[in-house]
This record gives structure tokens, C-alpha cells and sequence, in this order.
């Protein structure tokens, strides 16, 4: 799929590995809805980035306001053609924790609803959208892209609804990719291991440079950047369908 012919749903796109996504495809010639929060940053990005990238309000749980975004998006750029689902949230706690007290179910809960059920909930609105795309030269019509995290494989002390969620986002890549088969589209997941983003900043020096020296090569955190290089692949490889990437210089996260 060339990216200068593609239209873009990037989630989350308003910051770090979702903005870095935005930038690396509007550099390239794409066009981009960026779907995040309204509080989020997305609206200035899109401001600053020209006509060929647009904001779109929405919750990523909210059948309704994705249902409309996707229409919004076709509506400006006449189609969607790959969807990057960055959207997501870090919770912490751990199954039996303060007082010896069980961890609350409503964190869990909404941890799998944004990270795990928002993000199929994109998937299914847009592919429906997708399967009315006509067949590029490569009999494509579609990419679908998740973000899952190297805690899906190996979730810390404390990662157990974060864990899940993105255990969940590995768990569906093959079968959304067979299901989609037939139409052409593909879907990839990327685990990332550590990135440099607003979701990891505030934290002191010495937790960061302790991340750091956990990581074989190269031993310092992700770039969005690199993220970003790696959805344009993706986007840009028809071989590529049905496999989670692990991104993440080669670490293996202790239990703690
Ligand atoms: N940064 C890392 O080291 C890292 C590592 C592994 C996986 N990830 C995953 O990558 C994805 C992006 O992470 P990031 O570091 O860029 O985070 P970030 O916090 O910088 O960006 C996340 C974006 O998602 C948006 N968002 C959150 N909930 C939403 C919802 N319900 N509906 C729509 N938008 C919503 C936020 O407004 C924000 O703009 C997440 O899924 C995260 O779990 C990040």
C-alpha cells in the first residue's frame, strides 16, 4: 500500500506513539484522522499539520462516536485504508494489594474496556467501512495496525489488568486478520517495549536510567519515531499480516 494514497484512522493520535504515527504518515503523503479525547492534543496537530490531517473528537469505547468519526473521516478523504489503533491507558495494581485487599475490579474493567474492547471496537466499525474499498494493485483493500506491549508476553508485578488487555490485543490479531482475509485486509499488532512518550514521562531520573540498563540494545528508550518507521512498514509490506512485532531492543521484562 503506497502511503501517499492512504487514508489513515490513527487512534490516539494526539500523543506520543499515535502523534509520531500522525507525523511520519503526513510526512509521507497521507492523509490522517487523528481520533482522540477532546482534551487531548489532536486538534492543535491537526491544526499544525495542514488540510490533509484532521481531528476527530471521540472515545474509542463509544460505539456511536466511532461509528460517526469513521463516517467523518470517509466523508473528508472519500475512504479509510489503514487504521492505527494507539489509543490506550497504563493502570497499575496488583491482584491481592493494600491490607491484603483484592485489587478492584472497576480499574480492571475499564482498563480491558479502552485498551482491549475500544480497540476492536475501531477495528469493526472501520473494517466494515474497509470491505467497500476498491482492490489496490495488490489486491489490498485495507491495513488494520494495534498496539499491544511487550506486558502482554511478560506483564511485571502489578501489570495483571494492563497484562490482560493487551494479552487480549495479541489473542484477536490472527483471527481478525483470517476473518479479513477474504477482503483483502490485513491486521499486525506491535509490542512495544519501552518508549519514550508522555505515558512514561515524570519519572525520575534514576526509574528511567534503571529502565535503561534493562534493555540489551540499544540500551535507552524507544523513539515514537521508531514506532512510527515501523507502522509505515507495515502499511508498506503486503507480506506482512496475521503477527504481533515485538519493538523492543531485545528486552525481557524481570518481575518487578
Ligand atoms: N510508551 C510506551 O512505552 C508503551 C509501551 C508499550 C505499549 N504502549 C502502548 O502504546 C499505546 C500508545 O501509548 P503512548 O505511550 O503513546 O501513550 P500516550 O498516553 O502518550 O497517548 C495515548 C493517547 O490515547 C488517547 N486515549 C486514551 N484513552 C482514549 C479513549 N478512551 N479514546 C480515545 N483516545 C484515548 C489519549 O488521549 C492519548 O492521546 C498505548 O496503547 C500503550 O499502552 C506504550
Amino acid at each position: 500500500m503506497n502511503i501517499n494514497q492512504t487514508v489513515a484512522l490513527v487512534t490516539g493520535g494526539g500523543s506520543g506513539l499515535g502523534e509520531a504515527t500522525t507525523r511520519a504518515l503526513a510526512a509521507k503523503g497521507g492523509k490522517v484522522a487523528i481520533l482522540d479525547l477532546a482534551k487531548s492534543q489532536g486538534a492543535a496537530i491537526a491544526q499544525e499539520l495542514g488540510s490533509n490531517i484532521l481531528f476527530l473528537e471521540g472515545d474509542v469505547t463509544n460505539e456511536e462516536q466511532i461509528a460517526a468519526a469513521v463516517d467523518r473521516a470517509v466523508a473528508a478523504f472519500g475512504a479509510v485504508h489503514a487504521v492505527i489503533n494507539c489509543a490506550g491507558i497504563a493502570t497499575a495494581g496488583k491482584t491481592v494489594g493494600k491490607n491484603d485487599q483484592p485489587l478492584d475490579l472497576g480499574p480492571f474493567k475499564r482498563t480491558i474496556e479502552i485498551n482491549l474492547i475500544g480497540t476492536f471496537n475501531v477495528i469493526r466499525l472501520a473494517a466494515a467501512r474497509m470491505v467497500k474499498n476498491t482492490l489496490n494493485a495488490e489486491v489490498e483493500r485495507g491495513v488494520i495496525i494495534n498496539t499491544a506491549s511487550v506486558a502482554a508476553f511478560d506483564g511485571q508485578i502489578g501489570q495483571v489488568a494492563y497484562s490482560a488487555s493487551k494479552g487480549g490485543v495479541v489473542g484477536m490479531t490472527l483471527p481478525i486478520a483470517r476473518d479479513l482475509s477474504q477482503y483483502g485486509i490485513r491486521c499486525c499488532t506491535i509490542a512495544p517495549g519501552i518508549f519514550e512518550t508522555p505515558m512514561l514521562m515524570g519519572l525520575p531520573d534514576s526509574a528511567r536510567k534503571a529502565l535503561e540498563a534493562s534493555i540489551p540494545f540499544p540500551s535507552r528508550l524507544g523513539r515514537p519515531t521508531e514506532y512510527a518507521a515501523l507502522v509505515c512498514h507495515i502499511i508498506e509490506n503486503p507480506m506482512l499480516n496475521g503477527e504481533t512485532i515485538r519493538l523492543d531492543g531485545a528486552i525481557r521484562m524481570a518481575q518487578r
